[in-house]
């Protein structure tokens, strides 16, 4: 393995020396020893440009400077990052890509997250020799539905059309014209339609290629980014969720080379938390009386919900969990069902879309925790999968039904069947046709207000963290210790006044009324609930929220599995 000494500080000539596989770049040998050289075009995740000369360091017996991003290491390297040589060639290079670089990072959506802004601000020259017009060149161009360009403000480093062609394997951009001239554009007759397309957004180092529905709704600054889970589909891709008073405003993939490397899908960008800021959104439980559904509080609605209960032997009553819900919820429900209520009688429903699956990241089943939902035990022991719970309220036998995050009515038929019911408990996040049948409905908490898990299609366990703050934050503050929240400290109070949801989650409402059937079923948090599941589960066996970390953690028994799955 060659030895490489990378020098950060010029005045400290020694430097760190750092061991790394053969062929390694020195861009990535310097990263290993934790010194960042600044770079445009290159990205971790891409082929090497070598275009934008940002990365130039200088390197013992090398007569000129060198491109890090390009340039492999061999035995006894020794490269200075921040030389005088190395300063002066950064200094130049930023000068000319500022040229023609307009300066309205006022009004750029990229301020406060540019790094052509970070880079000028730490290693620019600080002035500009060029006193001449800049360069008009084509604005606001959509490329596709989602993605508008501004090729003012392009640095050309080509890492949108390396994405194109090498991840999302549709070839659509290209550079046009010549010299400084030179734009981006689609190949005739293309569009940027391709489901990764937002991608280039996240890859662009400067504000050339804008979110079409984020453009212009907030600062950087003003939000607050926490680390969560995709629960568009069965891949469960890491994302950051970022909010401002209390409202999702974009959702951006975070790094995970085990799940989604550092892409996520548009789908699932745009649309997986579009029910956390509905209208519809529940904020209070509710009573049928009268044949009205009524707002009450909680105590009454989950002292409602245990009397609705009781009378009921335990085949007559049913409970479905839900794929949508975390692991801790499903938990819950399960030993709810089993050692409050007697009941074999428990399953979940698959929401699987045909053909909507690619090579890539994109799942056919559309819920982010199918495996986690059966793994916790919301499976039935005696065969009475929900097929046969749906026929067994439509013969009568089965007479009450709790079901929990997910809405059953998807036809006039299953409206019909749960019409039957003498009792119908719902959960959910919002008005749904299941909830306009129910007798008592509890708003829950959705994946971006609580803590808990989920187990993708691969069988890897991830945690997702509250983003938007819920009345549950004020009632047991302590249960969100481990928040990000807590870390973001200022710009969360300060930006974060938007209403709290008067929420609770899952696994709490269940156990509240599990409590109050008699069951032994109170936790402090979902941290408590996950140390029960990791006890009482061997898939889950040694696994703790801080042994899922960020990354996650796979199920004992998934790599077999994930094989047939
Ligand atoms: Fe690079 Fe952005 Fe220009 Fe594409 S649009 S070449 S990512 S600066
Ligand atoms: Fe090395 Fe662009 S990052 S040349």
């Amino acid at each position: 393995m060659p030895k490489v000494t990378i020098v950060d500080d010029p005045a400290n000539g020694e430097g760190k020396s750092v061991e790394v596989e053969n062929g390694t770049t020195v861009i990535r040998a310097a990263a290993q020893a934790g010194v960042e050289v600044p770079h445009f075009c290159w990205h971790p995740g891409l082929s090497v440009a070598g275009n934008c000369r940002m990365c130039l360091v200088e390197i013992e017996k090398m007569p000129k400077l060198a491109i890090a991003c390009a340039t492999q290491v061999s035995d006894g390297m020794v490269v200075h990052v921040n030389s005088p040589k190395a300063v002066e060639a950064r200094k130049a290079v930023l000068e000319f890509i500022l040229i023609n670089h307009p300066l309205d990072c006022p009004i750029c959506d990229e301020a406060g997250e540019c790094n052509l802004q970070d880079y000028t601000y730490s290693h620019g020259p600080g002035h500009s020799a060029f006193e001449e017009a800049k360069n008009k060149k084509p604005k606001r161009v959509p490329l596709g539905p989602n993605v508008v360009y501004d090729a003012e403000r392009c640095i050309l480093c080509s890492r949108c059309i390396r994405f194109m062609d090498e991840i999302a394997k549709e070839p659509t951009l290209t550079f046009v014209e010549r010299g400084d001239r030179v734009f981006i554009d689609t190949f005739p007759g293309k569009g940027l339609t391709n489901p990764y397309s937002m991608n280039v957004i996240d890859l662009c180092p400067v504000g050339a290629l804008t979110n079409r529905e984020y453009r212009f709704k907030a600062r950087v600054w003003e939000t607050s980014s926490t680390e969560g889970i995709c629960t568009g589909c069965a891949r469960g891709c890491d994302i950051n969720i970022w909010v401002r008073n209390n409202e999702i405003l974009r959702l951006t993939p975070r790094h995970n080379p085990e799940v989604n490397y550092y892409w996520i899908c548009d789908e699932g960008r745009l649309n997986s938390f579009r029910h956390v800021n509905s209208k519809e959104r529940l904020n209070s439980p509710m009573i049928r009386k009268d044949g009205v559904l009524q707002e009450v509080g909680w105590d009454e609605a989950l002292a409602h919900a245990a009397d609705a209960l009781k009378p009921f032997a335990k085949d007559e009553v049913a409970v479905l969990g839900s794929a949508y819900s975390s692991v801790e919820d499903n938990y819950v429900l399960q030993k709810f069902a089993r050692q409050v209520l007697g009941t074999a009688n428990i399953d979940f429903l698959r929401h699987e879309t045909e053909g909507n699956q690619d090579g890539f990241l994109i799942r056919a089943d559309k819920t982010p925790n199918a495996y986690g939902a059966r793994e916790a035990g919301v499976v039935s022991t005696k065969g009475v999968d929900a097929n046969r719970i749906f026929d067994l309220i439509s013969s009568g036998k089965i007479k009450a039904l709790y079901v929990m995050d997910d809405d059953v009515v998807t036809t006039k038929e299953r409206e019909e069947l749960l019409a039957k019911l003498d009792v119908l408990i719902v959960n959910h996040w919002v008005r749904t046709r299941t909830t306009e049948l129910a007798d008592v409905v509890f708003p829950s908490a959705t994946f971006a207000e609580k803590f808990g898990t989920y187990v993708n299609f691969l069988g890897r366990v991830q945690l997702s963290r509250p983003a938007v703050s819920t009345q549950e934050q004020e009632r047991v503050p302590g249960r969100f210790n481990m928040s990000r929240l807590d870390k973001f400290g200022s710009p969360f109070d300060k930006w974060n006044k938007g209403p709290r949801r008067n929420v609770r989650s899952s696994w709490e409402i269940v156990s509240a009324i599990g409590s109050l059937l008699g069951g032994k079923m109170r936790y402090q948090s979902a941290q408590k609930v996950f140390d029960e599941v990791a006890q009482s589960i061997p898939s889950f066996k040694g696994l703790s929220y801080a042994r899922i970390g960020d990354r996650g953690a796979l199920l004992k028994k998934s790599k077999e599995e994930a094989l047939v799955r």
